[in-house]
């Protein structure tokens, strides 16, 4: 990719970010695509600074992540609706319309649209009535549940903390279960949200493994290891399996549509996370 005079400029801020995969998923689409762009890893402290940093510097569009997605919010000038819903942004559209004196920031959430996505097209689901079990109910279980919820979809949450669980559940309106009582559990699918099973802790499970027949799809949102142990006995039960890059990717491809109205190249970014995860 040639940078020239009239590049125009993204990226992620976080902290830290040095770990990311966004920068590799979307510089090669932007490549793909044929657009004069690049995506840039910045690690922010300060995130009043950093904010005031990317509006004088002309940045089009920006991922936020851990931990600004919450605290961004007040240092914004507009907020998508479903993003104020959930509470958390991790999308920034800078916008400047001709002769206003100001760029305009605003947040979206695409956190919730790439798990409905990676069900829905790599899980080849259909949301709407469909019953699914959620495992953990931390800042991802938000959003993942916000999605399904939205999506038309039964959600029950489990989670280690009651109280936690208890909460996300009644934020939603939809049923908690305590984890002795997932036996008698059967759903369209089981979403784990958790960090159970991530390096180093490879042979760890967040559920019973006898249990997960009595699910037609298996979606875990780790992605270190590719294959959890979670998704290798999921696949030995019969099970269709979702794993943690699906998300990853398909909240990455929502944001570049927003950014430059384009059609994401998925097999490209996919293909950009699968080469970088092997070479880490
Ligand atoms: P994130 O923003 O990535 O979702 P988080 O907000 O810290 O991270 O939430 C982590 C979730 O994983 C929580 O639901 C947590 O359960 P608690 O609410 O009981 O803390 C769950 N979790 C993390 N480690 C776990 C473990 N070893 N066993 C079971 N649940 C675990």
């Amino acid at each position: 990719m040639k940078i020239n005079g009239c590049t125009s400029l993204f990226g992620i801020i976080g902290n830290p970010v040095a770990h990311s995969l966004s920068p590799v998923m979307h510089n090669a689409a932007l490549a793909a695509l044929g657009y004069n762009g690049v995506y840039l890893p910045m690690q922010v402290e300060n995130l009043l600074d950093g904010v005031q940093g990317l509006r004088a510097l002309g940045f089009i569009g920006v991922s936020v992540t851990v931990p600004h997605k919450e605290k961004i919010i007040p240092l914004i000038d507009e907020l998508d609706s479903t993003a104020n819903r959930i509470g958390a942004v991790n999308t920034l559209l800078f916008r400047r319309e001709n002769g206003a004196e100001k760029t305009v920031i605003r947040g979206f959430n695409t956190d919730w649209l790439g798990s409905n996505m990676a069900l829905g097209i790599t899980g080849n689901m259909n949301l709407k009535g469909s019953r699914v079990l959620v495992l953990g109910a931390g800042g991802a279980a938000r959003g993942v549940c916000f999605g399904l919820v939205k999506a038309g979809a039964e959600v029950i949450i489990t989670n280690r903390s009651e109280e936690k669980g208890q909460a996300l559940a009644d934020w939603l309106g939809c049923e908690f279960t305590m984890a002795h009582e997932l036996a008698h559990i059967r759903a369209d699918a089981l979403i784990n949200t958790t960090s159970v099973g991530m390096e180093p802790e490879i042979d760890m499970i967040p559920i019973d493994p006898s249990l997960l027949a009595n699910f037609s799809v298996v979606m875990d949102i780790v992605y270190a290891p590719l294959e959890t142990r979670l998704l290798k006995e999921a696949k030995q039960a019969g099970c269709r399996t979702v794993d943690g890059l699906a998300m990853l990717l398909f909240q990455a491809a929502a944001q570049l549509e927003i950014w430059i109205n384009k059609q994401p190249p998925i097999e490209v970014m996919r293909q950009a996370l699968l080469d970088n995860l092997v070479r880490n």
